[in-house]
């Protein structure tokens, strides 16, 4: 029988302003979820949270967009959201746009990544969550960790990942998509990712095979909503070891912090802030946009546990390896926060065009005058 990893986000309130869920939220989900496993719906779960978003991590045997395991995480993030808006919570309820659920998750605000797989016989995977960033900070990650060999010593070294890999690549702009296979079309591939602003990774899979290697959330939540709500907060988790890059090549381009977008008002380049659970909480200009690892193992469709039936999450980031991309993070966030609001601290004016930004010249529309 196959396995079915699913994590399923949303932003349903926050406390002080977008800084992080919680206690009493997650309480809900965690109840959500444990009753979720008491009637088979889903195996074994974990709740956390990425900044000011809440986490649901599931697995279950029911495949990829599943209705009734995209339901449980819609029904969870309500009971959330009423919880929220009665503490008076910032941004109660903020991701969830549609007003009842329609059979998929997809396009009501949540973001999600899902894999399923047939388990290996041991099947190590890697979860990444980030807050106030877009899917597209995931594109230099991927690209390092199953194009780059100078960081994934396999693709030299492992027969099984010689072949590479390919990516599943989604045009934000068009909502069309294109498969590139590296190293062949390496060039190519990094034509398109290297702007960020437009295209975004959706799936990876092993060339030698068509297995499945990774998957990313790829939410557009301001197209939904018609205005800016916020970033589309990125998810994404990929299988590790035995044929796949290993947990240590999956985390090493965290060795060092590179830029994304997002941050304050979604409107700013940002360095990634790789943070161990317990620092998952966007305080600094509203960022900066922060990163948590996770690391677990899949043991006959459920995450492996303790004696007690407690999964055994390994906060990846907590290690003192990423002190120095947090330090580098920290001096290139003091730098470009000496820049204001003028570029290239702020975005571009195609990704401004997804913020609040539009309404503030709009205003300004009638005052200007033809010049000769
Ligand atoms: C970015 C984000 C925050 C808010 C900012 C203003 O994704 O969520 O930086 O954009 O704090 O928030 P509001 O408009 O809720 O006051
Ligand atoms: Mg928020
Ligand atoms: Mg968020």
């Amino acid at each position: 029988m196959k396995t079915t990893v699913s994590l399923i986000k949303a932003d349903i309130g926050s406390i002080p302003g977008h800084v992080v869920v919680p206690k009493p939220l997650l309480d809900i989900a965690e109840a959500r979820m444990a009753e979720a496993k008491e009637t088979g719906l889903i195996n074994s779960y974990y709740v956390f949270h990425a900044g000011d978003d809440t986490e649901l991590l599931m697995t279950h045997n029911r495949g990829e967009d599943n209705e009734d395991i995209h339901r449980l995480a819609w029904d969870t993030f309500m009971a959330c959201a009423e919880k929220a808006k009665k503490m008076k919570l910032h941004g109660a309820g903020q991701d969830l746009l549609a007003d009842a659920f329609s059979g998929n998750i997809k396009g009501m605000g949540p973001g999600y990544a899902e894999m399923e797989f047939e388990e290996r016989g041991s099947e190590p995977i890697v979860l990444f969550a980030a807050d106030k960033t877009e899917p597209a900070a995931f594109n230099y990650l991927f690209y390092k960790i199953y194009a780059d060999p100078g960081n994934t010593a396999g693709l030299v070294i492992d027969p099984k990942l010689t072949c590479g890999f390919s990516f599943e690549v989604l045009d934000g702009l068009n909502n069309k998509s294109v498969t590139l296979s590296t190293p062949d079309e390496l060039y190519s591939l990094l034509a398109l990712i290297g702007a960020t602003e437009r295209y975004m990774i959706k799936k990876i899979t092993r060339n030698d095979d068509g297995a499945l290697a990774a998957a990313s959330s790829t939410t557009k939540i301001n197209y939904i909503a018609g205005k800016y709500v916020g970033k589309d907060d990125p998810v994404c988790m990929l299988r590790a070891q035995s044929g796949f890059p290993a947990v240590g090549e999956i985390t090493s381009p965290f060795l060092h912090t590179y830029m994304v977008a997002g941050w304050m008002r979604g409107s700013h380049w940002a360095p990634f802030f790789p943070v161990g659970l317990k620092d998952s909480r966007c305080t600094l200009f509203d960022g900066p946009p922060r990163i948590v690892g996770l690391g677990v193992q899949i043991c006959n469709g459920e995450l492996s546990s303790d004696d007690e039936g407690n999964p055994i999450v390994v906060d990846l980031f907590s290690d003192p390896s990423f002190d120095l991309a947090r330090e580098e993070a920290l001096q290139m966030a003091s730098f470009m926060r000496r820049h204001g609001t003028f570029q290239p601290a702020r975005l571009g004016p195609g990704a401004m065009e997804y913020t609040t930004l539009p309404q503030c010249l709009a205003a300004l529309e009638h005052r200007f005058k033809d010049e000769d």
